[in-house]
């Protein structure tokens, strides 16, 4: 794999995190998200495009062009992880590594969330790790790309 870029997909409403329900999410912006893993994955020699979109078709949009020039996808769907057969049928057709993240415990939550159609295609997922979430997922995909 000659590619050293990874896809960072952030699915609808997580543009208000900081913000949006505190108490489940934490005070942590997406920019500081975004900043830190950009951060964490130059420290493995990769760069980071990052697409956050309130649309279903944007996200998917985003995940084939990764096909061409990522190594890697990090992807916390949202609420589309619960509902969207299209983004987890687009994770699947790009065939590359994919972590998944949740910042809460979407299993300790309500019942319509403990069901994510994204983690049958995830390479690892991880929920309920807050905004560390994010950096597990980078690190699991540098070491798989380092192999
Ligand atoms: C979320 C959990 C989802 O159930 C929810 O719809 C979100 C965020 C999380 O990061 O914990 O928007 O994916």
């Amino acid at each position: 794999m000659t590619e050293r870029r990874l896809l960072l997909v952030n699915g609808p409403n997580l543009n208000l995190l900081g913000t949006r329900q505190p108490e489940v999410y934490g005070s942590t912006t997406l920019a500081q998200i975004e900043a830190r893993v950009a951060e964490l994955a130059a420290a493995s020699g990769l760069d980071i495009r990052a697409v956050q979109s309130n649309h279903e078709g944007v996200l998917i949009d985003a995940i084939h062009d990764a096909r061409t020039d990522c190594a890697g996808i990090v992807i916390n769907p949202a609420a589309y992880s619960h509902t969207s057969v299209a983004i987890a049928d687009a994770l699947r057709s790009v065939e590359l590594p994919v972590a998944e993240v949740h910042l809460s415990n979407i299993h300790a939550r309500e019942e319509f969330r403990h069901h994510s159609y994204v983690s049958a295609v995830a390479d690892m997922v991880v929920a309920g790790a807050g905004p560390l979430g994010y950096e597990m997922a980078v690190q699991y995909l540098a070491g798989r790309l380092s192999q």
